[in-house]
């Protein structure tokens, strides 16, 4: 399934997660790139230092494996407080929320993952938490009902989410903080690769690092898989020093192309303009032609492609750019020249990548 691909920027298996946190940032110094929104936590974290308070609650948002969930553990770290990890599915009625709530010690790191996913029952008990660090515990019910408050400890409550848009106002509004995270650089990404390299024990020339980080979607998860791959390559040949070559030889067999795209990226392109011959789509249609899930081409599949420029959102739905026929090798429509017909979508013949 897509999930499993090379490129899906979500923690597959065990094993998977656990190398990940290994190379995982503890502090906000090893955290590379997000300049911008590394100085503004770094500003916030300190002054909430001097002030011996806890941090403001901390929205962060962006596409997967960008490191929101990084920086909840930083955030825990660096205010010398422990990270209570939850997510908004798992808070199914507010008593589990208030259970974990009620149990947080002052500078606790309460954790939100998905938290666009709390249902809205529970995102009530939430409000008056994160305002006036209380809960109210409703004893009975009808006409009996008595809310009784219970105090909470001032904590931190960090939210993480990959669709910022399905968020209530009300929820958003009382966060103090809020960061949108957004794809990295290739420069930040190539740093990222390095550090990973060094504590894998992996010897990469620059180049190579170069070329890890270029087709890894700007995402630092991505390029860490990426990375791991050219690792098992180069083992397998024993090969001491991985060089730029055995790179691309490495992740060509994985399917990804130079541009970071792997097979359901290029599917996708395909089938917007293969089955509805350069007009518009709208993602639902999209997801039913491929046989994939909407929330895995909205959240996973789409965000890079838009930022990359090889699809546009209009008013009318999705469209490929002139960027994406021509990574595909494919001629616009109503372009004269080449009677090849286009492509199916379902197509699935490997793109060259030249
Ligand atoms: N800024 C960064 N610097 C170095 N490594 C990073 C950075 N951001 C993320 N990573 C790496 O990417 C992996 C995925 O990040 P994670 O925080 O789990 O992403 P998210 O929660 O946004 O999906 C982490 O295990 C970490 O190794
Ligand atoms: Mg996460």
């Amino acid at each position: 399934m897509s999930l499993d691909r090379i490129i899906s920027p979500n923690a597959a298996t065990e094993d998977e997660e656990r190398l990940q946190t290994a190379l995982r940032p503890r502090t906000l110094d090893e955290f590379i790139g997000q300049d911008l929104q590394r100085r503004r936590l770094s500003i916030a974290l300190e002054a909430a230092r001097q002030r011996r308070e806890p941090l403001d609650h901390l929205l962060l948002s962006g596409p997967p494996g960008l490191g929101k969930t990084t920086l909840a553990h930083i955030v825990a770290n660096e205010m010398h407080g422990k990270l209570v990890t939850t997510s908004g599915p798992a808070l199914e009625r507010a008593y589990d929320l208030m259970g974990m709530l009620t149990r947080l010690d002052r500078g606790d790191v309460f954790f939100i993952d998905e938290i666009h996913r709390l249902p809205r029952v529970v995102e009530e008990y939430i409000y008056p938490a994160m305002e006036d660090f209380k809960v109210d515990f409703v004893i009975d019910k009808g006409p009996y009902a008595q809310a009784v408050p219970l105090p909470v400890q001032p904590f931190t409550l960090v939210g993480a989410t990959t669709r910022k848009g399905l968020l209530s106002s009300p929820l958003r509004e009382r966060f103090g903080l809020n960061f949108e995270l957004d794809f990295y650089a290739v420069a930040d990404l190539t740093l990222i690769v390095r550090r990973s390299a060094g504590l894998l024990g992996v010897h990469l020339d620059v180049e190579a690092a170069e070329e890890i980080a270029g087709r890894a979607r700007g995402t630092p998860r991505i390029a860490n898989r990426l990375l791991r791959r050219v690792r098992d390559f180069a083992q397998v040949y024993q090969i001491e020093h991985v060089g730029v070559e055995l790179v691309r030889e490495a992740l060509e067999l994985e399917g990804v192309d130079e541009s970071g795209l792997d097979d359901l990226d290029r599917r996708y392109l395909k089938t917007l303009i293969g089955h509805y011959q350069g007009r518009p789509a709208g993602v639902a249609a999209l997801a039913a032609a491929m046989q994939q899930e909407m929330d895995t081409l909205e959240d996973v599949v789409e965000p890079y492609l838009l930022y990359e420029g090889f699809l546009l959102r209009t008013s009318n739905g999705r469209q490929a750019t002139p960027k994406a026929y021509a990574h595909l090798r494919l001629r616009l429509p109503g372009q004269p020249s080449a009677q090849q017909p286009l492509p199916l979508g379902d197509a699935d013949q490997p793109t060259s990548t030249t």
